[in-house]
């Protein structure tokens, strides 16, 4: 099934010029992209996306380190995105994370996990809604893919 999902770059991602070899894997991958930005995050949004760990007692330090620098927010299309997404970015936890997960390779602490994935198809509406215009976000059915092959 065709659907899409949320990723961002967290700001250790961003800091430590990250962005591109995260987005190649997601290209490599197959997956299409339709939306991209880079931005600091007003706590806001923020609040928003993180409303069901409000009461943690991580929440405060992981606002914190969310407004620490620019994120880079991006939608990602394809085949099952939501789950292959997941699997490629690896466990929350980076020490469980597996080798070869974005995660895994990258990082060594949860609280500085590099990348957020949405974590079901109805959180990736909730969040793309969030952080998107519906305007901002590319609509592939209107191009032919082959069209670039045509001089
Ligand atoms: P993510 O799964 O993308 O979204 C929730 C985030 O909260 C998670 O990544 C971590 O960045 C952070 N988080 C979750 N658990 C902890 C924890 N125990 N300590 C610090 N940060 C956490």
């Amino acid at each position: 099934v065709r659907e899409r999902t949320l990723i961002a770059v967290k700001p250790d991602g961003v800091q430590r010029h990250l962005v591109g070899q995260i987005m190649q894997r997601f290209e490599l991958k197959g997956f299409q992209l339709v939306g991209l930005k880079m931005l600091q995050a007003p706590e806001e949004l923020l609040s928003q996306h993180y409303q069901d760990l409000r009461r943690k007692p991580f929440y405060p330090s992981l606002l914190q380190y969310m407004t620490s620098g620019p994120i880079v927010v991006m939608v990602w299309e394809g085949h099952n995105v939501v789950r292959t997404s997941r699997i490629m970015v690896g466990d929350t936890n980076p020490a469980e994370a597996q080798a070869g997960t974005i995660r895994g390779d990258f990082s060594i602490h949860i609280s500085r996990n590099v990348i957020h994935a949405s974590d079901s198809v109805e959180g990736a509406k909730r969040e793309i809604q969030l952080w998107f215009h519906g305007k901002e976000l590319i609509d592939w059915t209107c191009c032919n893919h082959s069209s670039i092959y045509q001089v």
